[in-house]
């Protein structure tokens, strides 16, 4: 087991107050995680000694730079268990990857008549780049229910999947109700369909062991932010087969071989999709997240998040006018949504920010996840390394003050 109250020491921003001299409890990591004090000298000692524009110069700055940049995808792929590192692809983000594998796989593929399976777990991430395809193709979207628990109905998704199907496009862990998909199961069933599988591991990727090439996934999408990295950077890894055979989407710097006044040649894998200046801070300071994730144990990580959620789970529930929403802890990573009967989470959310206790509400970017919940909105407290149950006794106590405000 991991130790997060020594842990909490690495992060910087944890140590302060917050309002008028309120320790600050940060549970919103499922939104961004903080950084360690190694990512920000990380970033820091890069922008101060190695810092130059990438593939791009011919001095010692840019060679440097540039060779770290490579280290970097390097060890993103070994980290994900890629098989290649240039299926590896560096996006400002997972919302930039996805929108990557709609534009350019999916234009050239997806016709009228064909079918996006998508999930109501899905964020809006993974759901409006289908959307647009749609729009643009005449493809037509079909969705997966969830259970009353709020897991992935897999009876449905078999009924759904056919041989219209191309694209099934689906969470590994939703970023709300926690969720935790059988992705693997999905990915055969979808591949035995003939469909193309597009995963969203933002918020799995940074809390548990993902190997893609178990998985068998066609394409995986995750942010540096979510795993104590900075914003700014995401990954779309895609099979080496699929990510040749498809156009480039953004036309630019770098991502050609030769122009001319009569057309462009496409430069080969990974270059193909990374036109223009990439983030090239935060893509170098990416090992050293990766770094600290591995020292500190993906498996520790995924036992410490399900030891905090399931105490969360167990002092909400003695709280008495709370509503849970989505599975048991062992189904879900350490996300923890709930409403409080009688109080909008956002009035909630304000009346624990006074107390330091830093929480989200809202929609969470899943509307139809929320609308299939029955509800507009609710408060989510998302949990990382650095968190431990004297955090969530602080929750629980500040929701408990909370509803005695309000009543
Ligand atoms: N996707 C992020 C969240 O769930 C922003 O909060």
């Amino acid at each position: 087991m991991l130790d997060a109250a020594t842990l909490k020491n690495d992060f910087p921003i944890l140590q302060q107050t917050v309002h008028d001299d309120v320790p600050l409890v940060y549970l919103d990591s499922a939104a961004s995680a903080q950084k360690p004090q190694s990512v920000i000298d990380a970033l820091s000692r890069i922008d101060s000694t190695v810092y130059a524009n990438v593939h791009r110069g011919a001095h010692w700055l840019s060679d440097t730079s540039t060779a770290l940049y490579e280290e970097s995808r390097e060890a993103i792929a070994a980290f994900i268990k890629a098989q290649k590192s240039h299926e590896v692809i560096f996006t400002t983000g997972t919302t930039g990857a996805i929108n990557t594998v709609a534009r350019s796989w999916g234009d050239a593929n997806i016709s009228a008549g064909d079918e996006i399976l998508l999930t109501r777990l899905e964020h809006h991430s993974n759901i409006i780049p289908w959307q647009q395809l749609s729009e643009r193709t005449g493809a037509t979207i079909r969705w997966c229910d969830i259970t009353e628990d709020g897991q992935l109905d897999l009876d449905d998704f078999e009924s759904l999947l056919s041989e219209r199907t191309k694209i099934v496009a689906c969470t590994m862990a939703s970023n709300v109700l926690g969720t935790y998909t059988p992705a693997k199961r999905i990915t055969q069933l979808a591949h035995d369909a003939g469909a193309v599988v597009v995963l969203d591991a933002a918020q799995a990727v940074p809390h548990k062991s993902v190997d893609v090439t178990d998985l068998d996934a066609d394409f995986i999408a995750f942010s540096a932010h979510k795993m104590l990295g900075p914003s700014g950077v995401g990954i779309l890894y895609g099979k080496e087969t699929l990510l040749e055979a498809m156009p480039p989407f953004l036309g630019g710097g770098s991502m050609i071989d030769v122009v001319s006044e009569e057309g462009f040649t496409t430069a080969s894998l990974p270059a193909k999709f990374e036109a223009g200046t990439p983030a090239i801070t935060p893509v170098l300071a990416f090992p050293s997240c990766i770094d600290y994730l591995r020292q500190v144990g993906m498996e520790n990580i995924q036992q410490h998040e399900h030891a905090l959620a399931s105490y969360a789970h167990e002092q909400l529930e003695a709280l008495g006018t709370i509503n849970i929403l989505g599975p048991h802890p062992d189904a879900k990573a350490g996300v923890v949504s709930f409403t409080v009967d009688n109080l909008h989470p956002h009035d909630l959310t304000h009346a624990l920010d006074n107390q330091g206790v830093a929480i989200r509400a809202g929609h969470h970017c899943a509307m139809p996840l929320h609308r299939r919940l029955g509800i507009s909105a609710s408060a989510r407290a998302s949990f990382y390394v650095y968190n431990t149950r004297e955090d969530v006794d602080k929750l629980i106590q500040a929701i408990a003050k909370a509803i005695e405000l309000f009543s």
